[in-house]
C-alpha cells in the first residue's frame, strides 16, 4: 500500500490531514477577515473593491485560492468520513451520553462542520460566483491626489476590460478608478435580515468549530508542550473562537443597521 492510500485509510492519517488542512483554513480566515475590514472604511467601497481585484487577479494568490478550494473539500469529506467511522466504532454505546469527558463542541464537530460547509456554499454562491460569473456593475471613483478625498458615481461609460481600470487625470490631480462594485453587492445582500441571521448562525458554528478544532490540531500533530499549551489555548479561544467570528459577524450586522437608516 502506498503511503498516500495508507494515510487516507488510517484514522491517524485522516486526523493528520484534518489538522493540516484545518490550520491552513485558519490562516485563510485571518487574511480574509483582515481584508474585509476595508468594508468599514468611509471611502464608498473603493478600498474593498480594489482589494477584491487584487485577491482575484494576483497570480500567487490565485494559485493559493485553488489550494484553498481543494482543502475545504478535503477537510469536509475527511471530517465526515472520520465522524461516520467513529460513530460505527462506538456502536450502540453512542446512545450513552458522557458529558463530563469531552466538551460540547468536540462532540459536535461534524454537525458544526456541516453547518459551516452549507454556509460556505451559500456564501461563495452569493459573492464569489456573482463576482466571477455574474453581472456586477462598475463604479467610478475619483480620488484627489492632494487631499485623498473620494467621490464616486455609477459608471455608464464604454465597456471595461477586466475588473478594473485606473488612470490619473493630470488637470484635476485626481486618480480615477473604474472597478466592479462588489461593495454595493455586499451592502445589498446584508439588507436582507434572513441572510444576516444565516450569517450569524454560520459564525456561531465557526466559533465552536474553531475553539475545539484549533487546539485539537496542535494535539494531533504533536505540537503541544506544557510550556506552550496555555498560549495555544489562548489563541484558540480568544483569536479563533471569539475574535474572528465576532469580526465577521459585525459585517452583516453593520450593513443591516445601515440599511435601516437608508
Ligand atoms: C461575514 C463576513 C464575510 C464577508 C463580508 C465576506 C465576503 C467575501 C467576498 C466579497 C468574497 C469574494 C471576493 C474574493 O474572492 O475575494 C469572499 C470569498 C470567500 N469567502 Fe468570504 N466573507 C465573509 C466571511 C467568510 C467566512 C466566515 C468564510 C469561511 C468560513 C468565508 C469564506 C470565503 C471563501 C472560501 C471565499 C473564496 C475565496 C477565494 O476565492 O480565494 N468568508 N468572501
Amino acid at each position: 500500500m502506498s503511503w498516500v492510500t495508507q494515510t487516507f485509510s488510517s484514522t491517524l492519517g485522516r486526523k493528520l490531514i484534518m489538522s493540516l488542512t484545518g490550520l491552513f483554513l485558519s490562516v485563510f480566515l485571518i487574511v480574509h477577515v483582515s481584508g474585509n475590514f476595508q468594508l468599514f472604511h468611509s471611502d464608498e467601497g473603493l478600498g474593498f473593491n480594489k482589494y477584491a481585484v487584487f485577491m482575484t487577479t494576483f497570480p500567487p494568490i490565485k494559485v493559493v485560492s485553488y489550494g484553498l478550494y481543494a482543502f475545504i473539500l478535503l477537510h469536509a469529506i475527511d471530517g465526515l468520513m472520520l465522524a461516520a467511522k467513529n460513530r460505527k466504532a462506538r456502536g450502540p454505546q453512542r446512545y450513552v451520553v458522557v458529558h463530563n469527558q469531552s466538551s460540547w463542541a468536540s462532540r459536535n464537530m461534524a454537525i458544526l462542520g456541516t453547518i459551516l460547509l452549507l454556509y460556505i456554499v451559500v456564501h461563495m454562491h452569493d459573492f464569489w460566483w456573482q463576482y466571477k460569473f455574474g453581472e456586477v456593475p462598475y463604479r467610478q471613483y475619483e480620488q484627489s491626489m492632494t487631499t485623498g478625498e473620494v467621490t464616486s458615481s455609477a459608471y455608464n461609460g464604454p465597456a471595461i476590460k477586466g475588473k478594473m481600470e485606473e488612470f490619473v487625470r493630470e488637470d484635476t490631480q485626481t486618480r480615477v478608478t473604474i472597478v466592479k462594485d462588489l461593495y454595493a453587492e455586499t451592502k445589498a445582500a446584508f439588507a436582507n435580515p434572513l441572510l444576516v441571521a444565516f450569517y450569524l448562525l454560520g459564525m456561531w458554528a465557526l466559533a465552536y468549530h474553531l475553539v475545539h478544532g484549533f487546539q485539537s490540531a496542535f494535539q494531533t500533530l504533536g505540537w503541544n508542550h506544557p510550556k506552550y499549551n496555555p498560549l495555544i489555548r489562548f489563541v484558540g479561544v480568544w483569536v479563533f473562537g471569539i475574535g474572528i467570528p465576532l469580526a465577521f459577524a459585525a459585517m452583516p450586522v453593520y450593513f443591516y443597521i445601515k440599511s435601516l437608516g437608508a
